[in-house]
């Protein structure tokens, strides 16, 4: 008999320790039912896609992103294991890029264009989620759809509350376009294939910090009361919750923001008191028309997710 310490055995003595935390990940998988390494595909890497498409890579996922800018092939390329140039509204490429996925994440928004015209949301959000459906028919491979909406499709709630069970009121056209995304997702949502919707509320994080945002308003006077609700999402939490939906195979529509239910006042007022800008006055005699809720995020941490960002980081 051998024992670990003979010097003579003929196993090898440097058996490296167990890795608990790998072997808890697999029992966690096993568990969730969804294999451990996936082929994973990413439409639109953009701010929110680029980071799945890293965190996804770095878990070891066979992550194929797209772009629709040739130009951003080679960064895409370090951080993606296959990279392809694409339109959603490009059924051809739709087709050819769906057979060998399990999991198929669209995260399109039109870029270059922040006055991007009723054509370009129809092509961008719909035409995608057409293609997308009519590709799925004939790729049996793909287990789930995630796809990022966003919690504009609610619409002005004069400050009340709204939860998944709420019904749309879209106020504006990109939210009438993102609903009848919606729509035509879910409808072709079956047992084997899957269809997650996420509605996110306004993204910040890394790069898209909120003083970046709300910076140049220091000192200045604005219409309202400043009163209005803003529901923000880390993009950490979207890296999380979408890597959660995946995991525990979500369907249906969960929305996703973070707790800190603050007014746009007082986000201003800690975001500037932090760094150290004269502050923003308020002219209640200009009202102000804009989507005010407050969204519930009870549904997503009733399945299990937990924020990363529960609170505003400034
Ligand atoms: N920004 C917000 O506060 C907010 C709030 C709620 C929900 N959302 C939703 O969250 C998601 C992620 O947002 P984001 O800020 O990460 O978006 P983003 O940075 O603007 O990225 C959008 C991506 O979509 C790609 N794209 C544009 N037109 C396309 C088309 N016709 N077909 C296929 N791809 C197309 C872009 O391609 P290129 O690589 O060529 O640019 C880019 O990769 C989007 O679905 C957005 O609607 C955003």
């Amino acid at each position: 008999m051998y024992n670990s310490v003979d010097r003579n055995s003929p196993f090898d003595e440097n058996i490296p320790e167990l890795d608990m935390a790998y072997l808890q990940q697999i029992l966690r998988q096993q568990a969730q039912r969804r294999p451990l390494y996936e082929n994973v595909a990413i439409i639109g890497c953009g701010y929110v896609g680029t980071a799945l498409a890293y965190h996804w890579q770095e878990q070891g996922h066979f992550v194929t992103g797209t772009t629709t800018s040739p130009e951003r092939f080679a960064s895409l390329s370090q951080i993606a294991s296959n990279v392809v140039v694409m339109k959603g509204n490009d059924s051809k490429a739709m087709e050819s890029l769906l057979p060998e996925q399990d999991t198929v994440v669209v995260s399109v928004a039109p870029t270059g264009d922040s006055f991007a015209g009723q054509d370009v949301y129809f092509t961008t959000y719909l035409s995608t989620a057409k293609n997308l459906v009519k590709a799925l028919k004939q790729t049996p491979r793909v287990k789930q759809i995630i796809y990022l909406s966003s919690c504009s499709v609610y619409g002005n709630r004069e400050g009340n509350w709204v939860d998944e069970t709420s019904p749309v009121a879209p106020s504006d056209l990109r939210s009438q376009v993102l609903c009848e995304a919606e729509k035509i997702l879910l409808q072709a949502s079956s047992e084997n294939q899957r269809v997650c919707i996420l509605r996110l509320g306004g993204i910040y994080g890394p790069g898209r910090e909120l003083i970046r945002m709300f910076g140049d308003l220091a000192g200045m006077t604005l219409p309202g009361k400043g009163d209005r609700f803003i529901n923000w999402i880390h993009r950490d939490d979207i890296v999380g919750a979408i890597d959660f939906a995946r995991l525990n195979e979500l369907e249906g529509i969960y929305n996703l923001v973070d707790d800190s239910r603050l007014t746009v006042k007082e986000q201003v007022e800690s975001i500037f008191s932090y760094y150290g800008l004269p502050p923003v006055y308020w002219d209640s005699s200009k009202p102000l028309r804009r989507n005010n809720l407050l969204v519930s995020n009870q549904k997503l941490k009733a399945a299990g997710y937990q924020l990363v960002y529960p609170k505003l980081f400034i």
